[in-house]
């Protein structure tokens, strides 16, 4: 028995945000952002319409639909983010709601893994289909980026690489040999936590710093969670240390995709479709020139959504799909790394 993507959606707000447009916000110009990231544009969601969920539940419709079942058919839901409409309860409950789904017997379960929530939850699920616990499970990967960034000078290095948007895909179990998730492999390396963080609010305390630095005080009365100064000081934003992340990202990714390739038995050249988490278009041009792949093996978007996180993979699947680049029994490979950091790949036939 294997796990094979039954249903595959996506959804991306409609309102597009070019490069020239941040150069309006912040001291930045189109040539860095293209030179440094690949980017030329990326979608906002609409304030008053969208959240987290929505965008989440609009993709998930759709891969429900394209699996050919019914809301009601869906027994447990993942969500992948890491820009939640509330900080708790998650968007697995929220998205539940927001679909209608009235079955109390589904579980909801949120994954907090950044970059690689949706190779994490693939995983997940799989586990779950494999031992037959359940059959169609529903995996969504969504963010609302642009409700967090900072949008002034200040925060350039981190606000010009996010986009908005959401993935989902429907997975089901299959006796077919040719089809469906053939290994997933998961990694993590906690040493390296802040490097790419979104720390305040929260309640560290000392933990990360002094508790000072972050306007704590002694009083056990007075609120650790967000602090006058966290606000004053503008350290609720994203904070990321660009150079660092990128040594990593382009050493993790190849070893971990060879890592998937070599448990089931291929080399780079089989690969017929690479989707690699859409971080940044010169991690993946990296990757791809490591692994001696050819432009047609590597599907990237980027360039029209920006770094979409947890969202970036079943978007950029669900678009190669809907292009037609992913044909029945390819050989597709999903890889991702992140925040934590984490990093994740899976092999699978489609
Ligand atoms: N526009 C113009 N100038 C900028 C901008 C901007 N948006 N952001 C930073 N700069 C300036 C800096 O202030 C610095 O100026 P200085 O030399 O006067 O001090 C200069 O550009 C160079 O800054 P660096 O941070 O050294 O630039 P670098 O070449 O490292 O590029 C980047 C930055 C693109 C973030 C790069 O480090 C990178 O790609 N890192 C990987 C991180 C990544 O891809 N993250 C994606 C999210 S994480 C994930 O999904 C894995």
């Amino acid at each position: 028995m294997r796990t094979k993507i039954a249903g595959i959606g996506h959804y991306v707000p409609e309102q597009v945000v070019t490069n020239q447009d941040l150069e309006k916000l912040m001291d930045t110009t189109d040539d860095w952002i293209t030179e440094r990231t690949g980017i030329k544009e990326r979608r906002f969601g609409s304030r008053q319409k969208e959240t987290t969920t929505t965008m989440g539940a609009e993709a998930a419709s759709r891969a429900i639909e394209d699996a050919g079942i019914s809301k009601e058919e869906v027994d447990f839901i993942i969500f992948a983010t890491l820009s939640p409409d509330y900080f708790f309860p998650g968007c697995g409950v929220l998205v539940q709601r927001e679909l209608g789904i009235s079955n109390t017997e589904v579980g909801a379960l949120d994954i907090r893994n950044q970059c690689s929530g949706f190779v994490y939850g693939l995983s997940v699920a799989d586990q779950f289909v494999r031992s037959g616990t359940y059959k169609n499970v529903l995996l969504i990967g969504a963010e609302m980026h642009s409700m967090g960034l900072d949008f002034s000078t200040r925060g350039r290095d981190v606000s010009v690489i996010f986009g908005d948007g959401a993935g989902a895909v429907v997975l089901q179990p299959t006796e077919d040999e040719n089809s469906g998730i053939l290994t997933s492999h998961l990694h993590s390396d906690g040493r390296h936590a802040e490097e790419l963080a979104f720390i305040s609010p929260g309640c560290h305390g000392g933990y990360h710093g002094q508790p000072e630095q972050y306007g704590f005080s002694d009083d056990p009365y007075d609120t650790i969670f967000i602090t006058q100064k966290m606000l004053d000081e503008a350290m609720i934003f994203p904070n990321m240390n660009g150079r660092h992340v990128f040594k990593f990202a382009v050493q993790k990714f190849p070893e971990v995709i060879m890592e998937a390739l070599k448990t089931a038995g291929y080399q780079p050249s089989d690969i017929d479709l690479l989707i690699p988490h859409q971080a940044n278009l010169r991690i993946s041009q990296f990757v791809q020139k490591v692994l001696k792949l050819r432009d047609d093996q590597v599907y990237n978007n980027i360039q029209k959504y920006g770094n979409t996180t947890a969202a970036s993979i079943p978007l950029a699947l669900s678009e190669a799909r809907d292009k037609g680049l992913v044909k029945s029994g390819d050989l597709i490979c999903l890889a991702a790394f992140g925040s934590g950091f984490t990093w994740g790949a899976s092999l699978l036939k489609w």
